[in-house]
C-alpha cells in the first residue's frame, strides 16, 4: 500500500477523500496547505496528519503527493514534490504554461518518478463506452464533430471569482482539459488549431459573497471558438465560454462515415451514450448504469448550471490506477505525456486566437489504453 499526502485543502479535497470509499488502494495519511489553520482543521476532521508543505515533502513515509492547489501554483508545487523524490498526481491543468509542464515531465522522467494528472473522467462509463463504440468502427471513420462548454461564469456563485478572469485562468484552462482529454481518448493526438478568443467586457459584477454588487476586472478572453484538427484527419469544432446564460446543445457530437455519436459530459463519468446510423434513423440510447464507473452515485444538484442533478462521479480513479501502475511498473493512463499534450492544445488555442493564425502542436502522446471492467473491478472495494 502506498501512502499519499495532499497539498491543498480546498473545495475538491472532499471529492478525493471520498474516493477512498470506492477504491481499495487510496490511502491518504497527511494534508498540508499554505493556510496551516485550514490544514489542521481538515486533518482533525478526517483523521489525517497536518504537516507544513516542507514537513510533508521530507516525510519518508509518504510515497505519492496529490497536488490540488490552485492552477497557478501547480508548477511550483509539483516541481518541489518531484525534487523531494516523490511521485505526483496533480489536478488539471498540469501547469498554466506549456513550457513549465514540459519541465515537470522532464524532471519526472529523469528521476524515474510517476507524474499523473487529472482529468480522469474519460475513464468513466460514458467515456469508455464511447471509446468502445468508436473503436468497433460501427460509426466508420470520424470525420467531423463539435463540442460546447458554456455557462455564465463562476461570479454567479463564487465569492472570489477574480482568478478565473486573469492570466492563468479563463474558460480554456478551466474546462478545456475535460474536453480535450476526452477527444484525445477517442480520436488520438491533435495536429493543429485555428481559433478566435473574445473578451466582451472589461468588468464583471460580483453576484455572490461580501463583494456582491461591486465590479472586478476581466483581463482575458471569456469565449473561444475554434477548430481542431487531429492527426487522424478529423476536424472538431469547439466553443468554450463564460458568456452564455443557458443552452440546450449536447456536450460532444462526433460524425462518422457510417453514423454519429453523442458523447456524454466529459466533466463526469456517466452516460448515456447515444448513436444513430443512416440519415433519418432513430437515436439509440446506450445506458452505462451497469458499468462499474458509470452508475449514478450523486443525487443532489450542484451549483454549476450545465451539470445534471444526478451524476456519476468517481474522481480519484486516475490516482488509484496510478498507484496500481507504480506497483506493477507500467505506465498509468492519466499520464504526463497526455496532460502535456492537452495543455499544448489549450495554449495553442490561445496563441492561434491572439496571432490570428493556424498553430501546429509541439507535442504528441499515445491514445490511452481502453480501461476494461475487469481492471476497474480490481481497483474497487
Ligand atoms: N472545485 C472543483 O469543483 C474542482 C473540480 C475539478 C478540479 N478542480 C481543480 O482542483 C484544483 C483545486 O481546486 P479547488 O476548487 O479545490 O481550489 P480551492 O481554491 O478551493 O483550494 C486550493 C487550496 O490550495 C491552497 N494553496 C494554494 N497555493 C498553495 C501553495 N503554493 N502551497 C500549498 N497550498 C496552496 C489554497 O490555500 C487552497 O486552500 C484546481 O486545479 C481545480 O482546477 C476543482
Amino acid at each position: 500500500m502506498k501512502n499519499i499526502g495532499v497539498i491543498g485543502c480546498g473545495n475538491i479535497l472532499e471529492t478525493y477523500l471520498r474516493s477512498q470509499e470506492y477504491f481499495n488502494n487510496i490511502n491518504f495519511v497527511s494534508c498540508s496547505d499554505i493556510n496551516m489553520e485550514l490544514a489542521k482543521k481538515t486533518a482533525s476532521e478526517n483523521n489525517l496528519k497536518a504537516q507544513t508543505v516542507e514537513e510533508l515533502l521530507s516525510d519518508n513515509s509518504i510515497d505519492i503527493v496529490l497536488n490540488i492547489t490552485i492552477p497557478q501554483a501547480h508548477f511550483e508545487v509539483s516541481k518541489k514534490i518531484l525534487e523531494a523524490g516523490k511521485h505526483v498526481y496533480s489536478e488539471k491543468p498540469m501547469s498554466v504554461k506549456y513550457d513549465q509542464a514540459k519541465e515537470l515531465l522532464e524532471i519526472s522522467n529523469r528521476k524515474n518518478l510517476y507524474f499523473g494528472n487529472a482529468p480522469d473522467t474519460f475513464l468513466g462509463g460514458g467515456g469508455q463506452l464511447s471509446r468502445e463504440i468508436i473503436d468497433s468502427n460501427e460509426l466508420g471513420e470520424i470525420l467531423t464533430g463539435n463540442f460546447i462548454f458554456a455557462f455564465p461564469g463562476v461570479q454567479d456563485f463564487h465569492p472570489n471569482p477574480e482568478s478565473w478572469f486573469q492570466d492563468g485562468g479563463g474558460p480554456l484552462i478551466d474546462m478545456g482539459p475535460y474536453f480535450f482529454t476526452t477527444l484525445v481518448n477517442l480520436l488520438g493526438p491533435a495536429k493543429n488549431i485555428r481559433s478566435r478568443g473574445v473578451k466582451f467586457s472589461n468588468k464583471r459584477e460580483y453576484k455572490a459573497g461580501p463583494k456582491k454588487g461591486k465590479y472586478f476586472n476581466v483581463d482575458i478572453p471569456t469565449s473561444y471558438m475554434f477548430n481542431l484538427e487531429f492527426q487522424n484527419k478529423s476536424i472538431i469544432q469547439g466553443f468554450i465560454s463564460f458568456d452564455v446564460l443557458n443552452h440546450k446543445r449536447n456536450h460532444v457530437e462526433l460524425y462518422g462515415t457510417k453514423g454519429s455519436i453523442i458523447v456524454p459530459d466529459p466533466n463526469m463519468f456517466g452516460g448515456p451514450v447515444m448513436t444513430s446510423g443512416q440519415l433519418g434513423s432513430d437515436w439509440l440510447e446506450h445506458s452505462v448504469e451497469s458499468k462499474p464507473l458509470g452508475k449514478t452515485n450523486i443525487f443532489n444538484k450542484t451549483v454549476r448550471s450545465n451539470e445534471a442533478p444526478k451524476q456519476s462521479n468517481y474522481r480519484g480513479v486516475g490516482l488509484s490506477e496510478m498507484v496500481d501502475s507504480i506497483e506493477n511498473q507500467r505506465q498509468q493512463r492519466c499520464n504526463g505525456e497526455l496532460a502535456l499534450h492537452v495543455l499544448d492544445i489549450i495554449e495553442s488555442a490561445m496563441v492561434a486566437a491572439n496571432d490570428k493564425t493556424e498553430v501546429n502542436m509541439r507535442s504528441t502522446c499515445k491514445k490511452p489504453q481502453p480501461f476494461n471492467d475487469k481492471e476497474i473491478i480490481n481497483l474497487l472495494k
